[in-house]
């Protein structure tokens, strides 16, 4: 199984970068399963409904979140009936939607599992002990399974890696939209990547408008944050799973920008 996953889409530069580039990937990398990063989907901040359905007729097949899962109040509107959707597993008990969900592809299945980071975030639950409980439950079904590791540092995420290592397929990072040069197989068979960047405005920072941004360093006055204009990036990881151990046996990362064309 080949899994293309495309990290945090920001808002509306972010979504035509997906409606341009998910055709080239998926001619050129041909992956049995396409999962995007959207909590940012929505100018930076949640997801819409029009949005989530826009990525699954561009050809994605799950849509992960993170911490901004309920910014936009439409979540709460069709989360329940959005069936490739997951939210963060970690997030309270008798919070809406899921945290695990399966995908069917012929005959295979794939887990797809969103967990949340709790250093300079929001104090949830364990993430590493929700992984304990859905690998167990995920690996009655399947031994291929993806983890999407939402979380702010490379610490708490290498620690997640390492933690996991030899029990999913992968643990692919999001959320710092910063993409990280470590993409590789952990010794048990993991695929790990510290954080696979974002897809939006290339010239912002973190998507937001360089400006704004600049002004609140220098003056701690608070600003207002709107999406940056101008050119834009895609990041991307494609992942080969051996489909009867899931195990994975290659992890490329992409980083698609002016300065990395990507001709496809
Ligand atoms: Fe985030």
């Amino acid at each position: 199984m080949r899994i293309l996953f495309i990290g945090d889409v920001y808002g509306k530069l972010g979504r035509q970068m997906v409606a341009d580039y998910l055709p080239k990937l998926k001619n050129h990398y041909r992956p049995t399963v396409t999962i995007i990063n959207g909590e940012n989907a929505a100018h930076g901040k949640g997801i819409t409904k029009k949005i989530y359905s826009s990525f699954m007729e561009a050809g994605a097949d799950m849509v992960t979140m993170g911490n901004h899962t309920w910014d936009n109040k439409e979540i709460f509107e069709f989360i329940d009936d959005a069936k490739r959707l997951v939210r963060p597993a970690n997030f309270p008990d008798g919070t809406p939607g899921d945290g695990m969900k399966f995908l069917q592809i012929n005959q295979l299945q794939a887990a797809v599992i969103n967990l949340q980071g709790r250093t300079f975030l929001p104090a949830i639950d364990d993430p590493f002990r929700t992984a304990d409980r859905l690998i167990e439950e995920a690996r009655k079904t399947t031994p291929i399974i993806f983890v999407d590791f939402h979380a702010e540092t490379t610490s708490e995420k290498l620690a997640m890696g390492w933690y996991l290592d030899g029990r999913v397929s992968a643990v692919v990072g999001t959320h710092t939209h910063v993409p990280t040069a470590d993409e590789r197989i952990l010794p048990k068979g993991t695929a790990y990547l510290t954080d696979v960047g974002m897809t939006g405005p290339y010239d912002g920072i973190l998507g937001v408008q360089r400006d704004a941004v600049i002004k609140r360093f220098l003056t701690h006055l608070p600003v207002r944050f709107e999406s940056e204009t101008g050119r834009t990036q895609l990041g991307c990881a494609v992942i080969d799973v051996n489909d009867k151990t899931g195990k994975a046996v290659k992890i490329e990362r992409k980083l698609i920008n002016d300065d990395h064309p990507f001709y496809g």
